[in-house]
């Protein structure tokens, strides 16, 4: 018997999030002009284009002048003096970092200056526009056609801002963009990955009905599977909508009156393909009102735990896993791409992985769009890393911002799993109570999936006994750690005889371990930087590690090399961080297939 019935309060949506982002859940499923493509760019050290000589703010100024950059001005005769000139400036590739596209920026820290300019007709007059960013590392402020649209704080996750009333027929565009790192950010100024500056992901203009579908939360109900639940959201003028939901291949087609903007469900579905790496079914879902139709893909699957089990729709699993970072190894840049979201992937399918820890930041929306058509699991995580500034609010606020922006936007997505809240982050009270503000966030927002984050072990009386004595594993449900015994701590061989006390009856996940490795770099077990050396970190660490009893999964560090500036060690690092599986120059290392065959292995059991 079909049940369903209107909930007026959305489950797990607070109005805060309605009113602080109302951005669009996915973009790939809306009316868009992409703004990709070649811009102009200024450098900015001083920010003489933000600031006049007496460091007041040109955009607090009731009338801006023509210096200020966002104005995109001309001089209006020969004889004005203007020390800028958009049209004469040089080109940058957007989405893109600056730091590879230019040797002069490889190593620039500071404010750069974009300007696009464009042509838009909307389709319909009484449609709405919203200007959309898939990502800008670290801080911007979007102009267009000399207006401040606002501001936005976080490298790596998308935010959108309203243009219907700037946009004209010939347009403007000017993004302010400063990627310094400083200390109350988040990250803050201590990572070990390349700062990458700019628009680093994809801009689009977005179209939509005056009142559209702003938001929706479609998934299985973790207590039910053969229910569906969710929510919709609309943003525009408050008139009562009716909406319905189909999944033409379920047979299912659902109306519901949205009052208030808002509409929840729940409908008892039978016959569902359940979503798994091995099957990862995904199911076209069609949402309709009577100004729009969008679909999505959507995989439907539970994800809980139960004592030390991970379970997947009711079956115990191991996640074979590997961590990755944003960067195709190839460009030395930020991966934007949906084709470089295939290198990295497929790499991880090749090793034999069902799983992918995105680490340390969200990545873009390709990998996990990808992530669910191959059918890999994934953790993906906030950039709360090492010394975060636990007593300011405002780096609360960041991170609590980013961490929402990063479920808003995947919360549909079957392949993610984990929500990871912090990396290596060192205990004390104002650090764990900071964490658990942020993990009860992350509750309040989705019940459907896990939480986790990277902790660190100890050592009491035994020297060779880690422990896991995180205040924070009481509130998540996976019991994460790293460690790196046998590189940072003793050679290989200590791994041997080391163990692991992980009082928790919870799933244990190791998110890191490894070494470095210079591919090509051939010596014996005990030269450090040698291939064999990796690899017999590798099969040590994987027989040692095995002996917890409940290992429940890893993503060892890491798939590729990635660039970091804490790496300086000539010819054998040279800015680059050498832990890969796979080198910069995509070579495999002799551990990539220590770890294959031991997933083969795992595979089979
Ligand atoms: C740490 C950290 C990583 C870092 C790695 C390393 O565990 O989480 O971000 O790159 O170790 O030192 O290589």
């Amino acid at each position: 018997m079909k049940k369903y019935f209107l909930i007026l309060a959305s489950l797990s949506l607070t109005n805060e999030i309605l009113a602080q982002s109302l951005q669009i859940t996915t973009v790939d499923n809306r009316v868009s002009t992409s703004l990709n493509g070649e811009w102009k760019y200024l450098i900015d050290p001083y920010e003489n284009g933000f600031y006049n000589y007496r460091l007041q703010p040109f955009d607090e100024m009731d009338n801006p002048p023509k210096s200020a950059y966002f104005t995109d001005s001309k001089p209006a005769d020969k004889t004005e003096l203007l020390e800028y000139d958009w049209d004469t400036s040089p080109s940058i590739s957007v989405p893109g970092d600056w730091n590879h596209q230019f040797e002069n920026l490889e190593w620039y820290e500071g404010t750069i200056w974009y300007r696009k300019k464009f042509s838009y007709q909307k389709s319909e007059a009484s449609n709405r526009v919203f200007i959309h960013f898939g990502a800008i590392n670290y801080h911007s402020k979007i102009y267009l056609n000399g207006e401040k649209v606002g501001e936005h704080t976080g490298g790596f996750t998308p935010f959108q801002f309203e243009v219907t009333d700037l946009i004209q027929d010939e347009n403007s565009i000017v993004v302010f963009v400063n990627n310094n790192r400083k200390p109350e950010g988040v990250p803050t100024v201590n990572t070990d990955w390349y700062n990458y500056g700019g628009i680093t992901r994809d801009v689009m203009l977005i179209e939509t009905p005056q009142q559209y579908v702003s938001d929706y939360m479609i998934q299985l109900n973790p207590e039910n599977p053969n229910e569906i639940k969710g929510y919709i959201h609309t943003d525009g003028f408050n008139r009562d909508l009716t909406a319905t939901i189909s999944i033409p291949e379920l047979s299912v087609s659902e109306s519901f009156t949205l009052e208030e903007r808002v509409g929840a469900f729940n409908f008892t579905v039978n016959n569902i393909e359940y979503w798994s790496p091995e099957n990862p079914k995904l199911y076209e879902v069609i949402i309709e009102t009577e100004h729009e139709r969008i679909t999505d893909q959507i995989g439907f699957r539970t994800i809980t735990t139960k004592g030390a089990d991970i379970l997947l729709n009711g079956e115990s699993i191991f996640l074979r896993g590997i961590s990755i970072h944003e960067e195709n190894p190839y460009r030395e840049g930020r991966a934007r791409s949906e084709a470089d979201a295939e290198l990295l992937l497929r790499w991880a399918k090749d090793l034999g992985c069902n799983f992918v820890r995105l680490a340390h930041y969200p990545h873009n929306r390709h990998m996990i769009r990808l992530a669910n058509e191959l059918g890999l699991l994934v953790w993906e995580e906030v950039p709360v890393y090492w010394t975060i500034h636990w007593e300011n609010p405002e780096t609360y606020a960041n991170a609590e911002h980013q961490l929402k922006a990063m479920i808003h936007r995947h919360k549909n997505s079957a392949a993610t799993i984990i929500w990871s809240l912090a990396n290596e982050t060192p205990v004390s009270e104002a650090r764990t109570e900071f964490l658990v503000k942020l993990a009860n966030t992350a509750r309040s927002l989705d019940d459907t999936r896990l939480l986790s984050a990277a902790m660190e072990v100890h050592l009491e009386d035994d020297p060779n006994e880690y422990i896991v004595g995180d205040p924070l594993a009481d509130y998540v449900d996976l019991v994460s750690f790293n460690q790196y015994v046998g590189w940072y701590n003793g050679a290989p061989e200590k791994v041997v005889r080391s163990k692991w006390k992980v009082p928790y009856n919870k799933p244990v996940f190791i998110s890191e371990f490894g070494a470095g490795a210079k591919a090509g770099f051939h010596a014996d077990t005990l030269t450090r930087f040698s291939e064999e050396y990796q690899a017999d970190l590798y099969t040590k660490t994987l027989d040692a590690l095995s002996q917890i009893e409940n290992l429940r999964g890893m993503s060892p560090w890491i798939l590729v090399d990635f660039k970091s500036p804490r790496r300086q060690l000539s010819v054998i690092q040279d800015g680059w961080n050498r832990k890969g599986l796979i080198g910069n120059n995509g070579e495999k290392k002799m551990a990539y297939f220590v770890l294959q065959s031991y997933y083969h292995q795992k595979a089979s059991e």
